[in-house]
């Protein structure tokens, strides 16, 4: 049975039974504990845990599902893959164990013929957690499962949570025996390989907080309502029902396989885990992973999601190289992973020239990289061996891993070709050291963050009203003050420093930091009794989307929850900020007249006076194209356009063609907010000026790469840009006196100063050369001999280059003649640098001279490295004080010839 159709029948199955079909969520929520979406359930969480009321009580969905942790395994075990698919039914406090055991039975043993998987039900295993007597009968019950194929498991098999605080509950699992060819007799407890996970039912009754591990957190109660959240491996499923022996020979993974084998020298074989099957299956698994993450709008970087994708991508380029692939591969396999997955995927196929464009480019830049890291593991290889040592050291094989993206399995192959082993131990030990510090940090990115229990409370009360579309004042009602994320009844200004305390408002007109705009700045103020108490606001966050928390400073007196204050935003702050993000909407618009529909957006930010706006753009703009887009931009402020915002349902606004940012989830009614009419729509919450001309003029300050795919526009407006093109003018009028032109004048007077700058050089140059050469003929003249050789081993006067001793060492050799002859000249350079030159004769290379060799010589007394030819060779080093030496050396060897 084909995968597309084991996704078909499950969804059918379900909604035969009441469940509303629900689109996957993309891969990236808005949570910054998750870096992917990782289950089925995440997009429901809030409903799980009452933040928010479910529109039906029984969904169904089948989410793309991330799971990264663990990619160092793929393709070693054949059932983990880091892209799959998880099907999934739930139910919000309607049914709950017996409804989840019946569903799931008879979809799985159902006769083929009628909708179902049909699974011999002789097959089938079951796990519940340890105490769930309830669970053991139902499935002897409802599947009459014999109490020998039900196992008992822990917390750790049997007890599911995010891994972060949220929704849980105990689970049970099916399993799939695959019989005695894949391990040994005794249920999944004896042997996973055998018995294959293929659904988990989880019971969701409770909630957890903060813990160490997936054994050790804390249960904080139950949830509101008893629900059920269940995961079926798509993949898996796949390979029971395809008759193959592991996830890769399935309809969807295969075709990749396929596609690196007809390239490879090496054929797949697939038997055991050899190391080139292990490659193969790294490609086929991970060209997947990159398409569905650039389809949901991520672009290869050095930091998070980003950085994900470009290790991918990494990878896939390194394990082609292992497998001795030489041509480039990327946009062969984006093509396989859109035949093969489109059907069920439709933005791989829609979205396609994008998504080849980013991974190409990866893979061209990746390319470049690996050259360079070539060329210094060439020279590591080669000092070396000069040291006379045949072991690589660990700081080599560390920087090749850590700076041009080497596996040391590709070091150790490369350094094996060269005849060298490779000190291992000495880089895992750097590699340690990095994890070390990398663990370093994300402990301290974790303490920034809220657990989210202590705002429960307030949560269940409902949202904060925001009022700032309409005023900037508004009479507000103190919900709850928190201090280092801990609830107090009281707040006063003694000995708290500014961001540790938080005020969480009934109704607010402060626009909370989202959609790349900041947060607005103002003051709380107290009435009545505690008139006194007055807070600057110094930024606001929304808490689970509903609540906003106004971080304060108390200036003085003192707030007590219950209170009435005043909260108001600073006039001239929120002016400055409808500005910005007024002027972001007009350069995003102006940015697709110039450029295209191609530039989509990848992130904005703005605040008072600034904004910046990234976007996907392979290449920089040119000059031309930059002045367009802000030529654009002015014309559109200058129209006075009217700006006018309203609601409405997310397939209307996409209907008329409101741009939204790639990837982000949105909820079923959005705002839009249109400028000009047709000149701009967005999806946006933000704060706008009323008309376009309020912006004030845009000036764009430069365009530059932000990762690889990925431009960043930066602009000034309102003021700001008025003051910035100020300060432009009075540096131009300080030139035009300095130069004593007017202002117009500048640039010719600096062309022209310019051009005699570099004609002044040259002629320096020119005069430099002709006095050296004057120094050459006196050297050659002056030319002593040693043993049977004419000798001309001498410094230079200071500033020259490698090149200009070249050129000389030519002149000299020439006017020593025939006889056996050898030039050595070495130099002061610039920088600190000491370059220098051999050139040996016919005649001295028939005594056994090489240049090559003596240039060596010379080296060693600079610290410096070179080569070349038996003829001709040179080098550079470090280190005047060796000169003397290195040219007594060089005629000491001669002198042994
Ligand atoms: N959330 C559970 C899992 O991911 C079941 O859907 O396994």
């Amino acid at each position: 049975m084909q995968t597309h159709e084991i996704r078909k029948r499950f969804l059918d199955h379900f909604v035969k039974a009441g469940h509303i079909e629900v689109p996957s969520a993309s891969v990236i929520l808005d949570d910054p504990n998750l870096l992917f979406v990782n289950a089925g359930m995440v997009q429901f969480v809030p409903y799980f845990l009452g933040a928010r009321t479910p529109p039906w009580n029984r969904a169904v969905s089948v989410q793309k599902c991330i799971r990264t942790p663990d990619i160092d395994e793929v393709g070693i075990t054949t059932r983990h893959n880091t892209f799959f698919q998880m099907a999934g039914n739930f139910s919000f406090g309607d049914y709950f164990k017996k409804g989840a055991i019946e569903f799931a039975w008879t979809l799985l043993t159902g006769p083929q013929d009628r909708g179902g998987y049909g699974f011999d039900p002789e097959k089938l295993w079951a796990t519940v957690y340890l105490d769930d007597d309830e669970a053991i009968s139902l499935w002897q019950e409802v599947a009459g499962l014999p109490l020998e194929r039900i196992q008992r498991r822990g917390m750790a098999d049997n007890y599911w949570s995010m891994g972060i605080p949220g929704p849980c509950g105990p689970s049970s699992e099916i399993y799939y025996d695959r019989g005695p060819e894949y391990g040994v007799e005794g249920g999944p407890e004896a042997n996973e390989d055998r018995y294959i996970e293929i659904w988990n039912l989880v019971f969701m009754q409770n909630e957890r907080g903060e813990g160490t591990s997936k054994e050790d957190f804390e249960i904080l109660g139950p949830l509101p309502r008893k629900n059920i959240d269940t995961g079926m491996g798509i993949e898996r499923v796949a390979c029971l029902l395809q008759g193959v022996d592991n996830v890769y020979e399935t309809d969807l993974l295969r075709p990749a396989i396929d596609l690196v084998s007809s390239l490879a020298p090496r054929p797949y074989v697939n038997h055991g885990h050899s190391a080139d099957d292990v490659r193969y299956r790294i490609i086929a698994d991970h060209s997947r992973t990159a398409a569905i993450i650039i389809a949901d709008g991520v672009s290869p970087g050095n930091e998070g999601r980003g950085y994900v994708l470009r290790r991918l991508l990494r990878r896939i380029i390194r394990a082609a190289k292992l497998l001795g692939v030489e041509q480039p591969i990327m946009a062969d396999l984006m093509a396989t992973v859109r035949d093969a997955m489109g059907p069920s995927y439709p933005e791989l196929v829609t979205d396609f020239d994008r998504i080849q464009r980013i991974a190409v480019a990866e893979e061209t830049a990746f390319n470049r990289t690996l050259a360079s890291g070539s060329r210094l593991f060439e020279d590591a290889a080669r000092s070396t061996r000069a040291a006379g040592a045949t072991v690589l050291s660990g700081t080599d094989a560390f920087t090749l891993h850590d700076t041009y993206g080497f596996p040391l399995e590709l070091t150790l192959e490369m350094a094996a070709e060269a005849g060298l082993s490779v000190d291992e131990e000495g880089f895992r030990g750097l590699m340690a050291q990095q994890r070390q510090r990398a663990k370093a940090d994300a402990a301290a990115r974790k303490q920034a963050h809220t657990d989210l229990s202590a705002y429960r409370e307030l949560m269940d009360s409902g949202p904060t009203e925001f009022t700032g579309f309409d005023e900037l004042t508004t009479e507000a009602k103190i919900l709850g003050i928190f201090v280092d994320g801990r609830r107090v009844p009281v707040v006063s200004h003694d000995g708290l420093d500014a961001q540790r305390v938080e005020l969480i408002l009934d109704r607010t007109p402060f626009y909370a930091e989202s959609g790349g705009q900041i947060a607005d700045e103002g003051a709380i103020t107290g009435t009545g009794a505690s008139e006194t108490a007055k807070a600057a606001v110094t930024d606001v966050q929304k808490i689970a989307k509903t609540l906003w928390a106004h971080r304060v400073n108390v200036e003085s007196g003192e707030f007590v929850e219950g209170d009435t204050v005043v909260a108001a935003v600073d006039p001239r702050w929120r002016h400055g900020a409808t500005q910005g993000h007024s002027g972001t909407h007009m350069v995003h618009a102006a940015l697709r007249q110039v450029l295209g529909p191609n530039a989509v957006q990848a992130g904005s930010l703005n605040r008072p006076g600034y904004l910046r706006f990234d976007f996907n753009w392979q290449g920089g703009l040119t000059e031309e194209q930059r002045s367009q887009i802000e030529e654009v931009t002015n014309q559109a402020v200058e129209a006075d356009f009217e700006v006018h915002s309203f609601t409405t349902e997310l397939d209307k606004a996409k209907a008329m063609g409101a741009m939204a940012l790639f990837g982000e989830a949105y909820p079923e009614e959005v705002r839009v907010v249109e400028i000009g009419g047709p000149f701009s729509l967005e999806l946006c919450g933000g704060t706008h000026v009323r008309r376009s001309a309020q912006i004030g003029p845009v000036t764009i300050l430069g365009e530059s790469s932000v990762g690889s795919g990925v431009r960043r526009v930066e602009a000034y407006v309102g003021l700001d840009s008025f003051r910035h093109l100020a300060k432009e003018r009075a540096l131009m009028a300080g030139l035009a006196s300095s130069l004593k032109v007017p202002s117009e004048e500048v640039p010719d007077r600096v062309a022209t100063l310019v051009d005699r700058l570099r004609a002044a050089e040259k002629e320096l140059d020119r005069l430099r050369m002709a006095n050296a050469r004057a120094a050459a003929a006196n050297a050659a003249a002056g030319a002593e001999q040693i043993g049977k050789v004419r000798v001309v081993a001498q410094r230079m006067a200071g500033g020259m280059s490698g090149g200009d001793l070249r050129s000389l060492v030519g002149d000299i050799r020439g006017k020593l003649g025939s006889d056996a002859g050898v030039v050595a000249l070495i130099a002061e350079g610039d920088n600190d640098s000491v370059p220098y030159v051999v050139a040996v004769n016919p005649g001295a290379q028939d005594l056994g001279l090489r240049a090559d060799e003596l240039v060596k010589v010379l080296g060693s007394a600079v610290n410096g490295r070179g080569g070349g030819k038996a003829d001709l060779a040179q080098g550079s080093g470090k280190g005047a004080a060796g000169i003397d030496a290195a040219l007594a050396a060089i005629r000491a060897e001669i002198g042994r010839s």
